[in-house]
């Protein structure tokens, strides 16, 4: 029988000619991720010679003074090293238009670049149009690209637009952006961008349950006990980032989207095929199968909140949140959070997933880890079982990205003593190369035209409902749950270690 998944897994998406235009191309993200991937792409041989990077923004500046900025970031932010032939052979490829976002003339005369390109570099007519600016913008951006005939490719061409996040803040919010995307593209032409679904690692989520006979028929709620999935961050509110943050919190930042990706990536039923829909389909009856959490009192029994209080990571000293840069000194956001869900499907019932995602903890990690039931008995006259035993596979999806099964041994000797013991995958020595940085994969799914890892519509739309309610229990009852605390450089709140112990549960340790 033909493996089904085989066509696409071997398949390498391919970007087809096109011009990029990166509005709010003198923001962060242009400096540290989009370029230096686009650099990486071409230093990969991947990038087509007709290709065009348009930077959209309002200061005033020249392509040069523009190339110049975007290569010292490049040296900085790059994977691969930057190098002087590589680089004066990308740059070329630059260029930076000045507009204001609400200028239609602005967008006029980038449509007429945009032609000129396609005649001297053979872009033919295909555009990306990448919304990378602050999230106020992107209507108008919409609403502009629209008024100057700049969403409507000619006939075989296309014009693709890429959303940054944050995609709303609530599910009103995300709605009134779905709709004004809509308005514009079509949702087959719409990539919402998830960095993490362009992690190699989370990629590989699929693969390890799809394409190996040895995990599926354990994946469900007679073998496994629980997964955890954490995200772990040892920095604050470093680089003014506090003015965002403390509008969002831990549970807009990270949980509505990232965390959210990753449990569908665990929990989902098989998709028919690799394709963007067959994928997203499967996703997305996870998040709408997850248990509500509905009023002050469920949400208090089933999610922790926090903030931390001055400490140290690495040995320095943190100001706690609400000292930090830009953040209100009397601020309710939280910036931890950890959750207790269910999913409540055939597959899963009972099976607490726990998840947890925090600023200012001892380290920088991502991992899940599933962990299976005990043997039903344990035919062993001498021993009993090991607290803290259970087989345990652990994702881990940054860094040292790879794979952890944790079984039982016997140790060596003539007594019939066990021992924990793991077998290991790391990336770095199986693979022997690093691999590609999830914007770099992302670019070129969006230039190849390929969604499967971008969020939909119904997916955003799904996970901010769940969240929402979450954040009126918080913010709009009489009785909210408590606001908790941990000291900046420890593993959370008390309180979320007790969130496990009440199903006798323990949070891995990292
Ligand atoms: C971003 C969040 O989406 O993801 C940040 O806004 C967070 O708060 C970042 O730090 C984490 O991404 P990564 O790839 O470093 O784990």
């Amino acid at each position: 029988m033909e493996n089904p998944f085989q066509e696409t897994l071997i398949q390498k998406n391919r970007a087809e000619p096109c011009s990029v235009v990166i509005f709010g191309a003198t923001g962060d993200l242009t400096h540290r991720k989009l370029i230096p991937a686009l650099y990486n792409i071409a230093a990969c041989g991947d990038l087509p010679p007709q290709f065009k990077v348009v930077g959209f923004a309002r200061r005033e500046k020249s392509d040069d003074v523009f190339r110049s900025e975007l290569e010292t970031a490049n040296k900085k932010h790059s994977r691969q090293a930057h190098t002087q032939e590589l680089w004066s052979g990308f740059s070329q490829s630059i260029h930076y238009h000045q507009s204001e976002f609400q200028d239609v003339e602005g967008y006029k005369a980038l449509g007429r670049l945009l032609d000129q390109f396609d005649v001297e570099r053979g872009t033919t007519a295909n555009r990306l149009f990448y919304l990378a600016s602050a999230p106020e913008f992107f209507k108008p951006i919409l609403e502009h690209l629209k008024a100057a005939g700049l969403h409507v490719p000619p006939q075989g061409k296309w014009a693709r637009v890429v959303c940054e996040k944050p995609f709303g803040k609530d599910l009103a919010t995300a709605r009134g952006l779905n709709e004004a995307v809509a308005n514009t593209f079509a949702e087959k032409d719409t990539y919402r961008i998830d960095h993490y679904l362009g992690k190699e690692t989370a990629q590989n989520i699929m693969v390890l349950r799809f394409a190996n006979s040895i995990f599926e028929p354990n994946w469900n709620s007679r073998y496994i006990d629980h997964i955890q999935i954490t995200c772990a961050e040892n920095l604050g509110m470093e680089g003014g980032r506090g003015g965002y943050y403390d509008t969002a919190g831990a549970l807009r930042d990270m949980v509505q989207n990232h965390l959210f990706q990753l449990l569908s990536l665990v929990a989902m039923e098989p998709p028919t095929d690799l394709g963007a829909d067959a994928v997203r389909d499967e996703k997305v009856k996870v998040i709408r199968s997850l248990r509500p959490l509905i009023g002050p009192h469920a949400v208090g029994q089933n999610v922790i909140r926090a903030q931390y209080t001055t400490g140290s990571v690495d040995g320095v000293a943190r100001p706690g949140y609400r000292q930090e840069d830009r953040v209100n000194p009397e601020s309710q956001t939280e910036a931890y959070v950890a959750l207790r869900l269910f999913v409540d499907t055939w597959r899963w019932q009972g099976v607490p997933f726990y998840i947890r995602v925090g600023k200012q903890l001892p380290k920088k990690a991502t991992e899940i880890s599933v962990h299976f039931k005990r043997p039903p008995q344990v035919p062993f006259a001498t021993s009993k079982l090991i607290d803290n035993s259970e087989n345990t596979l652990v994702i881990r999806i940054q860094p040292d990205e790879g794979m952890a099964l944790r079984i039982l041994c016997k140790q060596p000797g003539q007594a019939l003593s066990m021992q924990p013991v793991k077998m290991d995958f790391r990336y770095s020595s199986s693979f022997g190369k690093a691999s590609p940085e999830a914007y770099e994969r992302l670019l070129l799914d969006a230039m190849a035209g390929d969604a499967t890892l971008f969020a939909r519509r119904d997916e955003v739309e799904n996970a901010w409902k769940f969240i929402d309610e979450i954040q009126a229990a918080w913010h709009k009852s009489d009785t909210p749950p408590p606001m908790c605390e941990y000291p900046a450089g420890s593993w959370g709140p008390k309180e979320a270690d007790q969130l496990l112990a009440q199903n006798g549960h323990e949070w891995r340790l990292l």
